[in-house]
């Protein structure tokens, strides 16, 4: 085999055995197939796409380039949880500790952010002393006693895609459904849970912008996850409106809290009950109906919040902020924008929005890039809410940013209005 025999293969359609593709993973992290070949390769696979039988293969190559987890010391049903993202997902928060308090273990590992604003990982890092590098004993054992943990993803796990989605971020070759869902897939299969739900966002804000993108993208993840033999399903959820009124990480953090005491209903807390719910139903603790209530029992009990809040402790987090959220970091400098009008918010570019709180020092566009905890966008409207003049739209936070100009702009022309009578926008 050679890899140039590879690349010729794939530029021209010809679908590759299991062994090539072994070969090909196997040789890149060797250091005998050189970054130039595997580029030429992600391109080809970009522009001509792969087979489902080839996806499958890399996959299971790039899963085995590393250790695959051992969970058999956890003594419930295991459920993995991955959304594919978008702006102001909190979801792994709320539903983790939903579904750990409904009677199932959730070991989740997640990753820091890149873009808009922070991942899991960083949103959990805003909470003062939260520990997210644990010795995997010690993450069991969390596991084992609330049923819930989150932690960052050791380096050592998956080193293939490691390699590859750094090479991929530098040639402009991520954007491809078979290498993203061998990329998603190759990390949690690794993570080895026995039930795997997989959250594929459609939108503005997120990879898949097309619902017949997402709905392949499930669909090819899905058929990946049962051949591992996992109990897997993929849903669609829409990411064209940010989800939930907070963006950035201390602030969803609060956000988060309010959905499991209750406060907070809407979009982000149905989300939340359809995703448990799916979680529940995977790990065969009833029927969907009997899933949803349970998962809307488990906040109305307060029991998930018990669950995070032990969860924090644990971690060595300061878990007093589940019962006063004010505890959390807060900002040093706002700004609120105000509507100059009566307006009518017809929707939100979820991108855009995403955008502004990068700016605000949310996100990351390096990967070593430093994350401002406290700062991010709190909307006041739900997309079809009617607004009045001199009624504030959205507070911007930042720690860094004291000149607000550029970010306000951003995010303000981030919404499309009607307007309902006749007076002249202007930003306040
Ligand atoms: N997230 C991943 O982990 N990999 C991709 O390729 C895209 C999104």
């Amino acid at each position: 085999m050679n890899p140039v025999d590879i690349i010729n293969k794939t530029k021209k359609s010809i679908p590759l055995s299991e062994s090539e593709i072994q070969y090909l993973v196997n040789g890149y992290i060797s250091g005998e197939i050189s970054d130039y070949q595997m580029s030429s390769w992600l391109m080809a696979v970009c522009l001509n796409g792969l087979t489902d039988e080839e996806t499958i293969a890399l996959t299971f190559a790039m899963r085995d380039s590393g250790n695959v987890l051992d969970l058999s010391s956890i003594n419930k049903v295991t459920v993995d949880k991955h959304s594919t993202g978008g702006v102001g997902d909190k979801t792994t928060i709320i539903i983790g500790a939903m579904a750990a308090a409904c009677g199932v273990a959730v070991p989740k590992m997640s990753g820091r952010g890149l873009g808009h604003t922070g991942g899991t990982i960083d949103k959990l890092e805003s909470i003062n002393g939260y520990r997210t590098e644990l010795q995997f004993n010690e993450f069991i054992d969390i596991v084992n006693k609330t049923g819930f943990s989150v932690i960052s993803q050791s380096d050592e796990l998956c080193p293939a895609d490691k390699k590859m989605y750094a090479l991929r971020n530098a040639t402009g070759t991520v954007d491809s459904i078979p290498l993203i869902c061998a990329s998603i897939m190759s990390k949690k299969l690794v993570v080895n849970a026995d039930c795997l739900l997989l959250d594929v966002k459609c939108g503005s804000g997120a990879f898949m912008k097309t619902e017949e993108d997402a709905q392949r993208l499930a669909k090819l993840m899905e058929k990946v996850g049962t051949m591992a033999g996992k109990k897997c399903r993929a849903i669609v959820t829409d990411m064209n409106v940010p989800l939930g009124n907070c963006i950035g990480n201390a602030l969803e953090i609060k956000e988060a809290i309010e959905i499991l005491n209750g406060k907070s209903k809407g979009r982000l807390y149905d989300t939340c009950i359809e995703l448990t719910a799916n979680m529940l139903e995977l790990a065969e603790k009833g029927s969907y109906e009997e899933c949803v209530a349970m998962a809307e029992d488990s906040i109305n009990s307060g029991r998930a919040l018990a669950v995070l809040k032990e969860t924090i402790r644990l971690h060595g987090g300061d878990e007093r902020i589940c019962d006063d959220v004010e505890l959390l970091p807060k900002a040093k400098f706002s700004h609120t924008i105000c509507s100059s009008r009566d307006v009518e918010i017809i929707s939100v570019n979820t991108e855009e929005i995403g955008m502004a709180s990068l700016l605000l020092g949310a996100g990351r566009i390096e990967k070593d890039d430093d994350i401002d905890s406290t700062a991010g966008i709190v909307l006041e409207f739900s997309v079809g809410d009617k607004i009045s003049v001199d009624a504030p739209l959205m507070t911007l936070y930042s720690n860094l940013c004291s000149d607000f100009s550029e970010p306000a702009l951003r995010a303000y022309n981030s919404i499309r209005f009607r307007t309902l009578t006749s007076s002249i926008s202007t930003l306040t």
